[in-house]
C-alpha cells in the first residue's frame, strides 16, 4: 500500500469517536519506535514534519524512512508537513511526496490567513493532498517562533465555518487551551481546555475533523526520570490524558504529540548513561530510547487516541 492521505482516517475516526496521532519524526530510530508501537497495535498514524525536521535530517530521508515504514508494515501511514510556514514550503511537500500539508496562517489577519491557505488548497487538491488549516493561536515554541500565553487566542467558533467553506481545507486546527512544549501551564495552574469551544465547533461544523496541536500529555514519568538522571524540568506539565481521550470522543481526529516523543528518548538516555557510563556505542543507547518511544505511543494509541484496530 502506497502512503494514503488522511481523508478516510478523519472520516472513520469522526464516526468511531477516537482519533488518530500525529507523530513528529526527525530519525530514524524516531519512526522506527512509533511504526512499531502502531504495526502491533493495528493503528492508523500520521507521521509529520516540520521545517526543523527537513532542515536537521534532510525531506529525502525522511521521507524515505516513512516509505520504508510503509513497505515494512503495509499500514495506512499519511506523511504530514507540520506548521507550513508559506506556500513554498506546501509546494515543496506536495512535489517531494507528501500526502497531506499544514498551512499555517494563524499568526495573519484573517482575510490574509484565508487567502494564504486557499492557494495551497488549490495546489494541494490538483495534486491529489490534503490540507490542514489553523484558526486561533497556541502558545510556545515552533521552531523559532515563542508566542506567549498572553499573545496566544482562543478560536473563535463563529468564524469556522467561513474559513473552511471559503479555504477550502480538509481539517482545521483550532486552539481551546493546549500548547507547544513541556511547560504548558504555570506552576500550581489547573490543566484546562475549553470544551464549550470544541461542542460549539462541532456543532457548527458537523463531520468535520478538527486537530489538536500542542497535546502532549508531558508524561510524569518521564519527567521524573530525566530529574532522577541530571536533568532539571521540575516545573514540566502537559494536558492530563483524560482531556484528550475526552476531545478524540468528539470532533478531533488528530492528536499531535512530539514533545512526548522528545521526552521518552531523553529520558531513556539519561538512565542509560548514568546506569552504563563506559558505553560509546550509539546503537547501545539509542536502543532503548527507541523502546520507550514503543512503549510510550502504544500506551497513547490504546488509551488516549482509542484507534487500536482500526488500520
Ligand atoms: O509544533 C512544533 C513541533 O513540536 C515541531 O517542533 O519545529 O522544533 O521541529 P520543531
Ligand atoms: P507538543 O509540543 O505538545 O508535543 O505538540 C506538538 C505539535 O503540536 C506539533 O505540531
Ligand atoms: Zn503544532
Amino acid at each position: 500500500m502506497p502512503l494514503v492521505t488522511t481523508k478516510k482516517m478523519f472520516e472513520d475516526a469522526y464516526k468511531g469517536g477516537y482519533a488518530v496521532g500525529a507523530f513528529n519524526v526527525n530519525n530514524m530510530e524516531i519512526i522506527q519506535g512509533i511504526v512499531a508501537a502502531a504495526s502491533k497495535l493495528n493503528a492508523p498514524l500520521i507521521l509529520q514534519v516540520s521545517a526543523g525536521a527537513r532542515k536537521y535530517a534532510n525531506h529525502t530521508y525522511l521521507t524515505k524512512l516513512v516509505e520504508a515504514a510503509v513497505e515494512e508494515t503495509g499500514l495506512p501511514i499519511a506523511l504530514h508537513l507540520d506548521h507550513g510556514a508559506d506556500f513554498e514550503i506546501c509546494k515543496s511537500c506536495i512535489d517531494g511526496g507528501f500526502t497531506s500539508v499544514m498551512i499555517d496562517g494563524s499568526h495573519f489577519p484573517y482575510e490574509e490567513n484565508i487567502e494564504l491557505t486557499r492557494k495551497v488548497v488549490e495546489y494541494a487538491h490538483a495534486h491529489g493532498v490534503v490540507v490542514e488549516g489553523e484558526l486561533g493561536q497556541l502558545a510556545g515554541i515552533e521552531d523559532d517562533v515563542n508566542v506567549s500565553a498572553e499573545e496566544a487566542s482562543y478560536t473563535q467558533p463563529e468564524q469556522v465555518h467561513d474559513f473552511v467553506t471559503r479555504t477550502g481545507v480538509d481539517s482545521l486546527a483550532i486552539a481551546i487551551g493546549t500548547s507547544h512544549g513541556a511547560y504548558k501551564f504555570k506552576p500550581g495552574q489547573k490543566p484546562q481546555l475549553r470544551f464549550d469551544i470544541l461542542d460549539e465547533v462541532g456543532r457548527l461544523l458537523p463531520n468535520f475533523p478538527i486537530v489538536l496541536h500542542g497535546a502532549s500529555s508531558v508524561v510524569p514519568e518521564f519527567v521524573e526520570q530525566i530529574n532522577k538522571y541530571g536533568g532539571e524540568m521540575p516545573d514540566a506539565i502537559g494536558i492530563p490524558e483524560e482531556m484528550l481521550r475526552e476531545a478524540a470522543t468528539k470532533a478531533v481526529c488528530k492528536i499531535n504529540i512530539d514533545s512526548d516523543l522528545r521526552l521518552a528518548m531523553t529520558a531513556a538516555v539519561r538512565k542509560h548513561f548514568v546506569e552504563n557510563p563506559s558505553h560509546f556505542d550509539p546503537r547501545q543507547y539509542l536502543a532503548p530510547a527507541r523502546d520507550a518511544i514503543e512503549g510510550m505511543v502504544a500506551h497513547k494509541i490504546e488509551t488516549v487516541l482509542g484507534c487500536a484496530g482500526k488500520a
